[in-house]
């Protein structure tokens, strides 16, 4: 504890991938591709072994201006162009009657820890779904925070009754409430909210305002991977929050456009009051000044040009990957289902994630890699990622794993 800050946390990084990841590799070195099946890697692979990066992306990213690249961005919270862009993005077909503002972060994360410092005080605790992404727990450590968590299912709905309660307890001790809501495509499971649902925690919300305030951050991450033709239907709902409920989407092109490493992303800020919606722009601006000063300017103009001019051409290119990723996801769950492998409900997107009990899963993801399969462990369950495993890999997988499981009883 000499140089670190006295409130630090100091285990190290829980490594639940990239460990696991790397002994694929090397199993792959000395047995052979075709004979291990690596299911840890959590970007978006073609069916020949090769990194996902749109050619209506990077033909006009490889194009820009050397000058374009270089400058910084027009101001701290980005370009305002970007700023439109993504506004047209995100709430395209949906009529929204909010204030709303954009500022540009540092990839889907910059908008997420952007939120957590600015809005939460040391020793508050924020509700997040019981099995998400790792990085929201991280960054609750980092940020001093408490975490509670709600349990996303109740069979094959979304257990609203324990979200309530859980959002109850909180907000009954702080008078305050922060929400993390991961929809569409749910991250590792794959599960979507209906629109009933959302209609039903926004109107929910509404009457926790009425205690204190209420932030709702909906991590967007996934949203250009889902399989609805609407996937920001539900946003419509957002019109109908009280004046003490703040709504942030948290969105991001490292998914949407295949631009895990440029880093950029937004966070959207949504309020009925215009002086609430200021607030928080300004301490935002600040946090975004003091973090990393100014967001890439050659992402902004890239994501700026596909918004616009490029947008048809992308939308034919994304398509072909979306089918990919709903061939995959079929194969999987239908063989699943013909071998009765449990799994948690998936609609859409990268992962799908195996139902393991907590006391056995590290014996199971062993037992797995001692047969050649790669996969990752995440809270009461083992993930699958599907988006980068090819069609000839998933065929036959689920049997796999269910005949290892079922060895193991
Ligand atoms: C659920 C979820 N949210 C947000 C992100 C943020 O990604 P990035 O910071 O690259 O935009 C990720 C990335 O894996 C994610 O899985």
């Amino acid at each position: 504890m000499k140089f670190i800050r006295k409130m630090a946390d100091q285990s190290p990084i829980e490594d639940t991938v990239f460990k696991v990841a790397k002994a694929a590799k090397e199993d792959i070195k000395k047995h052979g591709f075709e004979n291990v099946i690596d299911a840890t890697i959590g970007t978006l692979y073609d069916e020949d072994r090769n990194l996902v990066a749109f050619n209506t992306v990077y033909d006009y990213f490889k194009n820009l201006d050397k000058k374009t690249i270089a400058t910084y961005a027009d101001s701290f919270v980005g370009n305002t162009s970007y700023h439109d862009a993504v506004q047209t993005w995100v709430f395209k077909n949906v009529a929204l009657k909010l204030n709303s503002k954009v500022i540009a972060t540092s990839g889907g994360t910059g908008a997420i820890s952007l939120s957590l410092t600015n809005l939460m005080d040391s020793n508050d605790t924020i509700i997040i779904p019981e099995i998400g992404w790792g990085s929201y727990k991280l960054m609750a450590q980092q940020f001093n925070l408490n975490v509670k968590t709600y349990s996303l299912f109740q069979e094959e709905q979304f257990d609203l009754k324990n979200f309530k309660e859980v959002c109850l307890a909180v907000l009954q001790q702080q008078k305050k409430l922060f929400i993390i809501i991961n929809d569409p495509c749910h991250n590792p499971t794959g599960f979507s909210f209906n629109q009933k649902t959302w209609q039903a925690i926004i109107e929910f919300i509404n009457e926790c305002s009425k205690i204190g305030p209420c932030i709702l951050l909906n991590d967007i991450a996934y949203i250009d991977f889902s399989y609805q033709d609407t996937p920001n239907g539900y946003m419509q709902h957002f019109n109908q929050i009280s004046d003490n409920v703040l709504i942030i989407l948290a969105f991001s092109i490292s998914k949407s456009l295949t631009s895990y490493g440029l880093r950029c992303g937004a966070a959207i800020l949504l309020t009925q009051k215009k002086e609430h919606i200021d607030e928080v722009y300004t301490q935002f601006e600040k946090g975004a000044r003091s973090l990393w000063s100014n967001i890439n300017n050659a992402a902004m103009e890239t994501f700026c040009y596909i918004a616009n001019g490029g947008y048809q051409n992308y939308i034919k290119e994304k398509t072909n990957y979306v089918q990919l990723l709903k061939d995959r996801s079929s194969l999987f769950l239908q063989e699943a289902k013909q071998c009765q492998l449990q799994h948690y409900p998936y609609h859409e997107g990268f992962f799908i994630t195996l139902i393991v009990d907590e006391n056995h899963k590290k014996r199971i993801h062993q037992t797995f890699m001692d047969h050649h399969i790669y996969t990752v462990m995440v809270n009461k369950g083992i993930r699958i990622a599907i988006c980068s495993l090819p069609m000839h890999k998933i065929k036959g997988l689920a049997y796999k794993l269910k005949q290892i499981l079922d060895s193991i009883k």
